[in-house]
């Protein structure tokens, strides 16, 4: 992949007798790539330290809902963040085929660039994230049944993710997004590492995490000690995230990122005392210092021995995605 001038191969213009619209490329098979006048921009719907995401609606055919996350080439490569907006479209591409996508992994509909820009069309959550549906609930927390709902879609999402050898690695409310059918979808794969690419072999740094990917408050211990990313990494942020349904606060929390991080590293956290008890069993056997003995390591049992805990009790996994979601938005 050229990545010399930000224009990748298969997102540069080539020569074509059907030379139709003036702005419009067309892919590696010679279709016309969509452009920014495909779509008419709604609003706003959030930014990151490169990018700004629009909700849009195609303007032809079903006139489909999206999000387009709008990259500015100049800020990717002053940030050097060149290689990760590559593999987060080339990890999306992978997730959005056919064979290997999933209703709970945000799929990449289209991408396409301008002289400034690169575009990401992805599918549109409605509600926006989760933490701001939980903000909006009594008590700022889900109750028990939704909380396992949430995390049972989550577990799905993050089991297809790893099966296809990828981790993602900021796993957090922000990024869990809700449908208007009030399912969820994983999204902002801007950290995802790839155990696969060969590239990264090249670059201890990367191979060990000296650059440390995610949120403190999820980050897992291994990554604090700069030891191998595996997907046990996001089976941890998985943990913190199931405390955080149920409470509605984060279970590694402090002034600063260094005591959040001394926190982790010495896991001291508490349950308070409404806290279910098989959901208490359930986080205690995944927040676990070593990334081998977590429950749904590879050596713990995979994600089955998740899937069979106490807390997900009723849970239909292979029905998951036409079940009834807990909460009427
Ligand atoms: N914010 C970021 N990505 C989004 C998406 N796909 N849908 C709605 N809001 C988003």
């Amino acid at each position: 992949m050229a990545e010399d001038g930000l224009i990748p191969e298969n997102m540069r213009p080539t020569s074509s007798s059907n030379y139709v619209n003036p702005d419009a490329q067309v892919d590696e098979h010679g279709n016309r790539m969509k452009t920014m006048t495909d779509y008419e921009v709604l609003k706003e719907i959030g930014e990151g330290s490169f990018s700004v995401v629009y909700a849009a609606r195609e303007r032809a055919g079903q006139k489909r809902e999206a999000a387009i996350k709008t990259c500015f080439k100049k800020q990717i490569i002053k940030l050097g963040k060149v290689a990760s907006v590559f593999r987060e479209k080339r990890v999306l591409q992978t997730l959005s085929e056919a064979e290997s996508c999933s209703p709970f992994i945000v799929q990449l509909i289209a991408t396409f660039q301008d002289e400034n820009h690169l575009y990401f069309v992805l599918s549109y959550a409605k509600y926006g994230d989760l933490l701001q549906v939980q903000m909006k609930r009594p008590d700022r927390k889900f109750m028990k049944e939704e909380a396992k709902f949430y995390a049972a879609e989550l577990w799905m999402a993050l089991t297809h993710i790893h099966g296809h050898d990828f981790v993602h690695l900021d796993v957090k409310l922000e990024n869990i997004l809700v449908k208007s059918d009030g399912h969820t979808m994983l999204s902002d794969f801007g950290c995802v590492k790839d155990l696969n690419e060969k590239d990264e072999k090249l670059d201890p740094r990367i191979r060990h995490s000296a650059i440390m990917p995610g949120t403190a408050q999820y980050v897992s211990p291994e990554i604090l000690q700069r030891d191998p990313v595996t997907p046990s990494c996001d089976i941890w942020a998985f943990g913190v995230v199931i405390y955080q349904l149920l409470t509605g606060k984060h279970c590694f929390h402090d002034e600063s990122e260094y005591l959040i991080f001394k926190r982790i590293q010495k896991l001291l956290y508490k349950f308070p005392d409404e806290f279910p008890e098989d959901a208490k069993d359930l986080v205690e056997k995944i927040l676990v210092l070593q990334p081998t003995e977590r429950l749904g390591a590879v050596e713990s049992g995979g994600g089955e021995a998740v899937a069979k805990h106490a807390f997900f009790e009723g849970i239909e996994w292979d029905k998951l995605h036409e079940t009834q979601p807990p909460i009427t938005l």
